[in-house]
């Protein structure tokens, strides 16, 4: 038995097609493009009927942007944004980062060869993020400052022609990110109710907006931002001032906010109650859909990051463990009592 050989697109990253292979067509690349990737995009969408009942509509999706390789959707940016930077003869990426961006900056830079300086809020980033992105190979620099003075500073460096910035200020970085909800459309077979994602710094909420444009579809987006910007518990979106403020009142988003606490209670249930454990930002979404924020019977509500991306909080937060001797009626009775504990 011969075994066909894999086409060129799929040996760049396994079997997987790379998210600029199977959206070529709709992406700023050419066949002179070199394809950076690490198998991104194609993530599953994932139907969660006992928290669509809580929220009282039909059919509640969920866009799993955590299984992207790096572990959040900034995957599907920095695929286009490096592959682009290594065509225009780049000689290093920078960028600033509450964790993920730098995260995904580094793999993309390293997978092509180029350096990755990434400026970073000291104090103000989970550790995983950052041991992350240094065992990447980025060059880590925390700012004494908060995101965006460290972004000020990366456009500075990006704009000196010497680095080629990588946050979602770059074009491609956008278009890449246009991708999830391609893949939303064309999984349903039609477009949803409304789409609903966290709001940071917006380049994902404007990205969205992008997509919908260039489908031609007119749905609601519902963006959520942390009712306490700039000192939120949810670090990937602690961010004062979101740089993409402009292009999502434009893209007429419906913009809500979050407490934190509201924030802590969806991201729990999330884990808890459909088995996806995220990064407490990414649970913003659901909040608004718990809330009633969200009109339409059939909803997608993009979970952007890993829960393993913060396990400080996730340690904070969850049940303790309990200590037990190796005693089979000991683990019974215990084992009984906490789950007694844990009923909804
Ligand atoms: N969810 C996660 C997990 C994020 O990391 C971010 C932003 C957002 C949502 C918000 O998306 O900024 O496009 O509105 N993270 C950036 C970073 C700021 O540096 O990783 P946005």
């Amino acid at each position: 038995m011969t075994i066909p050989a894999l086409p060129e697109s799929s040996r760049s990253a396994g079997m997987t097609t790379p998210l600029i292979e199977r959206f070529r067509d709709r992406l700023p690349v050419t066949e002179r493009t070199p394809v950076v990737s690490l198998g991104e995009g194609s993530t599953p969408l994932l139907r969660a009927d006992r928290l669509a009942d809580a929220a009282g509509i039909r059919e509640l999706w969920l866009k799993w942007e955590a299984s992207n390789p790096t572990g959040s959707y900034k995957d599907r940016g920095m695929t286009v944004a490096v592959s682009k930077a290594l065509e225009s003869g780049a000689e290093a990426v920078i960028c600033a980062s509450t964790g993920n961006t730098a995260a995904s900056a580094a793999a993309y830079a390293t997978r092509a060869g180029l350096p990755a300086v990434v400026l970073t809020p000291r104090g103000a980033v989970s550790g995983a993020k950052l041991a992350q992105t240094r065992m990447l190979g980025a060059t880590v620099l925390e700012i004494r400052g908060d995101f965006d003075e460290a972004l000020a500073a990366a456009q500075e460096l990006g704009s000196r022609g010497s680095h080629v910035l990588v946050n979602s200020l770059n074009p491609d970085r956008r278009a890449g990110q246009t991708t999830a909800v391609f893949e939303i459309v064309e999984e349903l077979g039609a477009a949803p109710d409304a789409l609903v994602l966290p709001y940071g710094g917006g380049g994902n909420t404007s990205s969205y907006a992008q997509a919908l444009e260039a489908l031609g579809l007119d749905l609601p987006i519902v963006s959520v931002e942390a009712a306490e910007r700039r000192t939120t518990m949810a670090t990937a979106i602690r961010i004062g001032d979101p740089v993409h403020a402009g292009s999502v009142r434009d893209s007429g988003a419906l913009v809500v906010s979050a407490t934190d606490e509201e924030l802590v209670a969806a991201w729990r249930r999330l884990a808890a109650e459909e088995g996806l454990f995220c990064e407490p930002s990414s649970a913003a979404g659901l909040v608004a859909l718990l809330r009633g924020d969200v009109e339409g019977d059939r909803v997608v509500v993009t979970i952007t990051g890993h829960g393993l991306k913060d396990p400080a909080s996730a340690d904070r937060y969850a049940p303790a463990p309990v200590v037990v001797e190796p005693d089979p009626d000991a683990i019974v009775a215990l084992s009984q009592r906490e789950s007694a504990r844990r009923a909804p």
